[in-house]
């Protein structure tokens, strides 16, 4: 048995990657600030913080001193429009609490760091796949915050802090959160469907993802503890290659039509754009193949098929 430090363990992926540790049979301690996080997702299995990883007084006196076998440091603002609305909140939130976290694993004799980054710190980009040879040109502050906390990861190598940045695509699936319509492409958009009826898409159809689903981001996220070639690397997590907004909607609107006896149609409306928000991106997914074994289970009509079967039962 191992023990873990997990953080953002009451968010979507933090608690998924939690319980996956957990269910492996190894000890959890977690820590959540609860800004987008739910009690319901903090397994009572973990020994829980409720602090703000930004905190120094949570590293001076708070969590136990004691071995890690590795940090997961998933906690964060995860949206790049979001981080518009205040930049410097935005880096302390993302970018110095990654700086806390390797300092204080190095302390404790923690030597594996492993870290939710994203597709963001790319920006701008040609229409193919990228890889992680590509140029870096973030187009949102929280695309920077989290490039730069990569940077520090690179950076406490040389102290002996062992580090993988996956760089994580769209994720989407069960447990997600549905209220939150401002985080997240495709629970905003089966949110709109599902509690409205129907759809409003702030940016063009053309624009294009690469979605990826929760169950491939946790096994990816466990990979890398068996992989130690993983450690100093950068390595793309997606899913499910080039696809467009327009075909993602499509899609929804198909899962709902299937079930529905009325027939009613659910409107589309493209109106509008999202600050810092980029035309296209998907992945290679190569690096990960080879690096840590990775391949997706999950096709996008499957993974869309399992998370609209999940959220249908939701009460909005
Ligand atoms: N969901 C995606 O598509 C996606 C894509 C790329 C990268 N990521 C990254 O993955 C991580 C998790 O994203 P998510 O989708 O699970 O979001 P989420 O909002 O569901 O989870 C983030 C969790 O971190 C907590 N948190 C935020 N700031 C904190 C802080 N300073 N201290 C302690 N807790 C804090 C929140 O309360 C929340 O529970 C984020 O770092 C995000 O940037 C997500």
């Amino acid at each position: 048995m191992s023990k873990y430090l997990v953080t953002g363990v009451a968010g979507f992926i933090g608690s998924a990657v939690a319980n996956a540790l957990l269910a492996q049979g190894h000890e959890v301690v977690g820590i959540d600030n609860m800004t987008t996080g739910s009690p319901e997702n903090v397994s009572s299995k973990i020994t829980f913080f409720q602090a703000d990883c930004q905190d120094p007084s949570l590293y001076a006196s708070k969590l136990p001193k004691q071995k890690y076998d590795a940090i997961f440091h998933i906690a964060g603002q995860s949206s790049g429009e979001i981080s518009f609305d205040d930049p410097s909140y935005d880096l302390r939130t993302n970018t110095e609490s990654t700086l806390h976290l390797l300092k204080f694993g190095l302390a404790n004799d923690c030597k594996r760091f492993i870290y939710a980054s994203t597709m963001s710190v790319y920006g701008m980009q040609p229409d193919k796949e990228i890889d992680e040879s590509s140029s870096t040109f973030p187009l949102s502050f929280y695309g920077v915050g989290k490039l730069a906390s990569e940077h520090y990861l690179r950076l406490y190598e040389q102290f002996g802090m062992r580090s993988t940045a996956l760089r994580l695509f769209n994720v989407y699936g069960t447990g997600q959160n549905m209220s939150n319509l401002r985080q997240g492409m495709v629970s905003i958009f089966m949110a709109m469907m599902l509690k409205d009826g129907k759809i409003h898409v702030k940016g063009s159809p053309e624009r294009y993802r690469d979605f990826v689903y929760i169950d491939d981001v946790v096994n990816a996220f466990l990979l890398c503890l068996e992989r130690e070639s993983s450690a100093g690397q950068a390595i793309n997590i997606s899913g499910s290659g080039r696809t467009t907004v327009g075909s993602l909607i499509d899609k929804l609107v198909q899962l709902k039509g299937s079930e529905s006896s009325s027939g009613k149609e659910i409107p589309v409306k493209f109106e509008g754009s999202t600050a810092g928000d980029m035309h296209g991106i998907y992945a290679s997914q190569q690096k990960a193949e080879e690096i840590l074994g990775y391949k997706p289970k999950f096709t996008l009509d499957s993974g869309l098929k399992r998370m609209y079967d999940w959220a249908k039962e939701l009460k909005f």
